[in-house]
């Protein structure tokens, strides 16, 4: 049997755009834009920088407000949600990678990905099982002990994938996750993402400038001044 479209759907943006207000000037960032990302996919927002890509990433993670439209993620409006529950509905929904890692420095890899467990309360032997879990699929296995200073770059990302599924969501964002990599292991960081995205299931959004990360996605949604100019799916 066929899913429906609804259960099929993860994110849906219905006419949403944002507008900066800089003073007496208003800063378009992303002109009314409807789009639909089902599960699973595999997603890249390409374009040149100020082309709207951290704007649309932010708004479908409910960590900016559009000024028109609506958000709706797993079949939930999130635009208009408190607070509170815009936090919990991240925390339970999706993961997030960063361009600059954003481990904390103090704890060693188990603890930065033990942590958002420990936001979520989950008992502790069910965590240890978790984070040993995530870090094996990241290929960090015996690492746990290591601080962020510790590790490579590339190593360091792995951990904040580790951290991004630990929880699994059904839903990764990570914008520019390849941005302080080099070419190779910016190559081999796309590489785990997908395998992730076939064992899992989990669907992932994200950024790039980069022509052979964005080759690496199924579906690639190319923006330019705040507006989706073009749209493309690979064979994968
Ligand atoms: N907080 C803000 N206040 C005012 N203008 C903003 C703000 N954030 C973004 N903008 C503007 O919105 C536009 C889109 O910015 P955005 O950061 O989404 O682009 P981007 O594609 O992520 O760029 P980059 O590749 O450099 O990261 C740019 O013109 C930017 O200057
Ligand atoms: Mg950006």
């Amino acid at each position: 049997m066929t899913r429906g479209t609804k259960e099929k759907s993860m994110i849906e943006l219905n006419g949403v755009s944002r507008v900066y207000q800089e003073g007496k000037n208003a800063v378009t960032a992303l002109q009314p834009t409807t789009l639909k990302i089902d599960k699973g996919e595999f997603v890249c927002v390409a374009g040149p920088s100020g082309s709207g890509k951290t704007t649309l990433l932010n708004l479908m993670a409910g960590i900016d407000t559009p000024s028109t439209g609506s958000v709706v993620i797993n079949n939930q409006q999130i635009n208009g949600l408190s607070p509170t529950h815009s936090a919990l509905m991240r925390r339970q929904t999706i993961g997030f990678v960063f361009q600059t890692f954003n481990l904390i420095p103090v704890l060693s890899a188990f603890e930065n990905v033990e942590y958002v467990l420990l936001l979520r309360r989950v008992p502790s032997p069910k965590r240890a099982a978790l984070v040993e879990k995530a870090l094996k699929s990241v290929g960090l296995g015996g690492y746990e002990g290591k601080r962020p200073f510790e590790l490579s770059g590339g190593q360091q990302q792995r951990v904040a994938v580790a951290r991004a599924i630990v929880g699994e969501p059904s839903l990764v964002l990570a914008d520019e996750p390849t941005g302080n990599l080099d070419s190779q292991t910016g190559s081999d960081l796309m590489a785990l993402l997908q395998k992730i995205n076939h064992q899992q299931q989990t669907t992932f959004v994200f950024s790039s400038h980069d022509p052979r990360v964005i080759e690496s996605a199924r579906r690639i949604i190319y923006l330019r001044d705040g507006l989706i100019s073009d749209q493309s799916h690979n064979q994968k």
